[in-house]
């Protein structure tokens, strides 16, 4: 614990500006590939592989969570093999099946698909490897120890919360109405339906009342639904209802996205084929550069942003206790600058409850991007006047 203390102390003298972590400058792996580097037994005393698995280079987040953990865990002196897996389930397998046979000692795996690793976790399992589901849950396996992840609930809360703030809305007040559509994540993605049950549960006293309306009907998370949280499969989506609800001079007031590559696809299709005057409250999440550019010329409204960096600092701590023979419990979660809640409640994976550190997302505007993602590091502005991620 001391040791963890005194690395965190240090990172944080040296990167000061990020609230609760490091940040890096390094390139991760290329889609397909596997980085490895990083002495055993480094400066601040960690020995051991890590085997990190991340699902794909093509969804902009992955490749900062790639990144931030391959530089923490090689900062605190652990090798790390990183592998994205293009989105491929059976890539993904084979690149675990691969890091277990390199002998690493802890495996960090975001699944692409949360229902399809049981067999090779079982093999991790059985070779006495601890595994961490990160961001994602992994379901129907005893193999997992730990979860870290973001509140993936409250996500959806924060964008139904700025829809009802930023529109008025009023329970009292049915006298004006407002036309919504939802767009969510890959049902294989076991947060997709926390983030849409977040924002559909925050709306809908507002939906029973009248004063939101689903004017294509589609209520129900497997009806708006998007395969691997695709940007073109978003698009064509809301391109269809568009022309199918909206074409007769309809006004459409929210697209309520799920997160960013979603959001990307439903601006694209509002801004080609949308009939109406109006700009739709469009809401996202993850602070992808695209998404933030698009949210400083006012076409996005909001990002629900989540500070991967802190993702990666609570998982090396996490992953150092495991490997120390530790039980980690509350008792981590003392050691964070940034907010982080142990919770062994709400992540049953169909084989009990997996203990869950949990991060705080935070709305990000035109209005306070500069404090929220400049002002702490997580990005630079770029003279152009929009943000870069660093990392
Ligand atoms: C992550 C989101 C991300 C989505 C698509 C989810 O599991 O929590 O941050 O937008 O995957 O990459």
């Amino acid at each position: 614990m001391k040791k963890f203390l005194a690395l965190a102390l240090s990172l944080v003298m040296a990167l000061s500006l990020v609230a609760c972590g490091g940040s890096s400058t390094e390139e991760p792996a290329d889609e397909g590939e596997t980085a490895e580097s990083g002495e055993t037994g480094g400066e601040t005393g960690g020995s051991g592989k890590i085997g990190i698995a991340m699902p794909t280079k093509s969804l902009e987040r992955w490749n900062r969570d790639g990144s931030y953990l391959q530089e923490q865990f090689e900062s605190a002196g652990y090798e790390v093999e990183l592998t994205y897996s293009d989105n491929d389930v059976t890539q993904q397998v084979n690149d675990i099946e691969n890091l277990i046979s390199d002998g690493v000692d802890l495996l960090i795996v975001a699944a692409i698909d949360g229902e399809s690793l049981t067999t090779v976790l079982d093999s991790a399992d059985e070779a006495g490897i601890p595994v961490i589901s990160y961001d994602r849950l992994i379901m129907n396996t005893k193999a997992i120890d730990y979860y870290v992840s973001f509140d993936n609930y409250t996500v959806g809360v924060l964008q139904g919360q700025y829809v009802i703030d930023t529109l008025g809305l009023d329970l009292n007040d049915t006298s004006k109405t407002y036309n919504i559509e939802f767009t969510a994540g890959d049902p294989a993605d076991n947060n997709a339906p926390f983030f849409f049950n977040g924002a559909f549960d925050t709306l809908k006293p507002y939906i029973d009342a009248g004063i939101l309306n689903i004017v294509s009907g589609q209520t129900a998370f497997e009806e708006v639904a998007t395969a691997t949280w695709d940007t073109a499969t978003a698009m064509n989506r809301m391109q269809n209802i568009l022309a199918s609800y909206y074409s007769d001079g309809t006004q459409l007031d929210v697209a309520l996205c799920s997160n960013d590559s979603t959001a990307l696809g439903v601006t694209q299709a509002i801004e080609s084929d949308y009939a109406g005057s109006n700009q739709p409250i469009i809401t996202g999440q993850d602070g992808d550069e695209a998404n933030l550019k698009n949210i400083v010329d006012s076409k996005q409204s909001m990002t629900v942003y989540k500070a991967v960096a802190n993702e990666a600092v609570v998982t090396l701590a996490l992953a150092q206790a495991i490997l120390n023979g530790e039980q980690p419990g509350e008792e981590l979660t003392s050691q964070f600058d940034c907010e982080c809640a142990y919770d062994t409640s709400s992540y049953d994976n169909n084989t009990g409850i997996i203990p869950s550190y949990l991060l705080t997302p935070t709305v990000v505007t035109a209005d306070n991007i500069q404090e929220e993602l400049v002002d702490t590091g997580y990005y630079t502005m770029g003279s152009d006047g929009y943000p870069v991620a660093v990392g």
